[in-house]
């Protein structure tokens, strides 16, 4: 993982850590025996887990209540999203599984830097 998206708290690091290495592991599956709907079903639930465990996190942090809103937000945004992309592979309207994975990565990736990063001072001041 990209050392500049750590945020300083081992276990969510961990998570995220744990999170770009299943994506770089179903990248480079090539043909996978797992459909697509099987692949995504892991995803989304590591994910999704992954926001649970954050947000739990985040409420000991002592962080305004309107960024907790916020940040809650867009994780249900991208569970949102991650439905939908399921919904469209299903029924065959999905891209080729190594470009969805590819975009939901680069979607992980993108709320890393804008929202999770934003905890480091909360984490540092709380040390
Ligand atoms: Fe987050
Ligand atoms: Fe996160």
């Amino acid at each position: 993982m990209n050392p500049n998206l750590i945020i300083g708290a081992p276990a969510i690091d961990r998570q995220h850590s744990e999170l770009f290495r299943s994506f770089q592991k179903l990248l480079s599956s090539g043909d996978s025996e797992e459909s697509i709907s099987d692949i995504l079903s892991v995803l989304t639930e590591q994910i999704y887990k992954h926001f649970h465990s954050e947000e739990q996190f985040m409420l000991g942090l002592g962080i305004p209540a309107e960024m907790l809103k916020a940040h809650q937000a867009a994780h249900e945004q991208i569970v949102e999203d991650l439905t939908q992309i399921h919904l469209n592979a299903m029924h065959g309207q999905g891209l080729p599984i190594e470009t969805t994975i590819a975009t939901v990565e680069a979607c992980v990736n993108h709320h890393l830097m804008e929202f999770d990063l934003g905890l480091k001072p909360y984490i540092q001041a709380a040390c």
